[in-house]
């Protein structure tokens, strides 16, 4: 949801910002800009609607020059995507330019305060409320730029990450967070700001992460100066990334989702990497045995995600319940945060987060802290809020996700979920000794079992073109492949644009059967399992109605191949498994209709990664 970046140095920093600016464009691509103070002390602004490419093609011939600058790639939220609305915004004397990701809830009250002051505005944003609301405070106790971010942010009710520099001040760049994330790069005479550290990695591996509530001060040939709004000094703590430019890198492929999907046999790699023992066949996770009594008192487990995360929770509530015997309930972050819902202190909850910014899932991890209850992260981003808030946790080392549509973030994270169930079961007892074994064998095998089914990717994106015509999908799934059905009906539809719903196979009966004619395709997750016969009976009850079946089923499979119009074979696995092979195919079928009705599947319209707003 908005990518911010800055520079201070002594490049030029034109260049830098609009590599950044690329680089952060998977969090919003519906306009972008950038200010620079060149040598004379000017404060230019530059923006425009669309996309960052559009922001390079509109600053051709203009004065990009300047050693300092910020530029933004936006999501809209107040007022619509075009070149009036796009940061950085002026202030009125236009001394000031502002970056800002987040949401300012009181930007109405404070904005009727200003033009009773004399301010006007030109956009419709809450983010020129806030730049004028930092000028109005600046004049009236005569602060400098420092001084004026920290009072002004005493002013304004909502969430922001911001950079904002000053005409003819050329050595200061001020940033602040509260709720979105910022990270500041220090080079040699230089720094860096940005939302990630993609816009960074490049040019340096240190980095401050700043923290919730926090103002820093970057200053020309001065040490980064940070405190917190309630005017603490706070050391800088500088960490090193571990990021790798090539992460970050399409590497070859047409799209970073495709490349995502294709990455998946590694990121399962690295995601049991030191956690899965291939010669004792065990598991081990820190974060779990270092809180197993947490585990063992825990009345229940509260599982509460957004999107493909969710999903990727609803597997983990068959996974604790079967391996673990300890009840889960499990809610999206949105509902949860402001349901009153009854949280005891012996609960434990489990959110789950790729980016580790979502706002709703933020919100209802300090629901759960606030009740007491011990909260252990599944997320992706090192060092993310989510991260960061939480008791413990498990990293899941997918590695940086940039394509829109989530893909490895999904199958580690159910990874995650599965040696957190094994890890479990096993220390509670909960577990037969074989069947652990058995599972974390398999655990082993899965990433050549991947491989194998991404080998089929010519055939998915033949039998995708068949499809291209369709309006309407159903998916459908049963029991450990119910959540994988939403999944695919997910990735459809964000990508594609194609309406998908994904049901639990049996619910068909209950509504959805309607719909279904000889137009209608209907995906059908089928890997033999123990409920297959039944599976099968949903089959032959589309097929009665003419309804185009796609199904993803265990190689060998005859039952269900019978009847499909098309079947995908996975490898046969535990029935646990099964989704991080079944998922794949869904993800490839995904990606290919979208690219044959020429989507794009990296960018799709009106989402963007990392949801900071709620
Ligand atoms: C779908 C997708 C979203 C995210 C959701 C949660 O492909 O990417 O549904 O899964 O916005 O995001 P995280 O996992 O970052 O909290």
């Amino acid at each position: 949801m908005c990518g911010i970046v800055g520079y201070l140095g002594n490049k030029e920093a034109f260049p830098i910002l609009i590599k950044g600016l690329h680089r952060l464009e998977y969090r919003g691509y519906d306009s972008a800009g950038v200010a620079l103070l060149n040598a004379s002390g000017e404060l230019n602004v530059y923006k425009t609607k669309g996309k960052v490419k559009n922001l390079e093609d509109y600053c051709k011939g203009k004065d990009i020059s300047g050693t300092v600058g910020i530029a933004h790639t936006r999501w809209a939220t107040h007022g619509e995507p075009n070149d009036v609305n796009a940061h950085p915004h002026y202030s009125q004397s236009e001394n000031l330019a502002l970056i800002h990701n987040g949401i300012i809830e009181n930007y109405a009250t404070l904005k009727e305060l200003l033009i009773r002051e004399g301010y006007t505005f030109k956009s419709e944003t809450d983010t020129e409320v806030f730049v004028q609301v930092i000028e109005y405070v600046k004049k009236k106790f005569n602060l400098d730029l420092y001084g004026a971010v920290n009072r002004a942010l005493t002013y304004v009710i909502g969430a922001y990450a911001i950079g904002i520099i000053e005409k003819n001040n050329p050595n200061i760049l001020i940033a602040a967070r509260k709720g979105s994330p910022l990270i500041v790069g220090i080079g040699k005479d230089e720094f860096f700001l940005g939302s990630d550290a993609s816009p960074i990695v490049e040019f340096t591996k240190n980095v401050i992460y700043i923290g919730d509530e926090e103002v820093v001060k970057i200053e020309r040939g001065q040490q980064v100066v940070i405190n917190n709004l309630k005017d603490e000094i706070i050391t800088p703590e500088v960490s090193q990334l571990e990021l790798d430019l090539s992460e970050i890198e399409k590497g070859g492929f047409p799209h970073f989702m495709l490349k995502e999907i294709f990455e998946q046999p590694k990121s399962l790699g690295m995601c049991m990497n030191g956690r899965v023992s291939f010669d004792e066949l065990e598991i081990k996770l820190r974060g779990i045995t270092d809180n197993i009594d947490r585990f063992r008192k825990a009345r229940r487990i509260l599982i509460t995600a957004c999107g493909t995360s969710w999903h990727a929770g609803l597997i983990g509530k068959y996974l604790f319940e079967e391996f673990c015997h300890i009840p889960v309930s499990i809610e999206v972050a949105s509902e949860f945060r402001y349901r009153k819902p009854v949280i005891y202190s012996d609960d434990i909850l489990i959110p789950i987060s790729q980016s580790g910014e979502t706002a709703d899932t933020l919100a209802a991890m300090d629901l759960a802290r606030q009740n007491g209850a011990f909260i252990y992260g599944i997320c992706n981003v090192v060092g993310s809020s989510i991260a960061r808030g939480t008791d413990s946790g498990t990293y899941t080392h997918a590695g940086p996700e940039i394509g829109v549509a989530s893909t490895k973030a999904f199958t580690t994270q159910v990874t995650v979920l599965i040696m957190m169930a094994l890890a479990i079961g096993k220390e509670l007892g909960t577990i037969n000794h074989e069947k652990y074994h058995e599972i974390v064998k398999e655990l082993i095998n899965i990433p050549s079992k991947i491989k194998l089914i991404l080998d089929k990717a010519p055939e998915i994106e033949n039998i995708s073109k068949v499809f291209t015509y369709a309006k309407n999908f159903l998916y459908l799934g049963r029991g450990y492949n119910y959540p994988v059905a939403l999944e695919g009906a997910l990735k459809l539809k964000e990508i594609s644009y194609i309406h998908a719903e994904g049901y639990p196979a049996a619910e068909m009966k209950h509504g959805p059967i309607a719909l279904i004619d000889e137009e209608m395709p209907i995906v059908v997750v089928a890997p033999k399992l123990d409920l297959y016969d039944k599976i099968v009976s949903n089959v032959q009850e589309v097929k009665a109605r003419k309804g185009r079946i796609i199904a993803i089923v265990t190689e060998g499979d005859i039952e269900v191949s019978k009847v499909a119009d098309y079947c995908i074979e996975v490898p046969d696995t535990e029935e646990c498994l099964t989704p991080i092979l079944t998922s794949i195919p869904l993800q490839l079928l995904s990606y290919y209709v979208a690219t044959v009705k020429g989507k794009n599947v990296d960018q799709p319209r009106n989402l963007a990664k990392s949801v900071t707003v709620e």
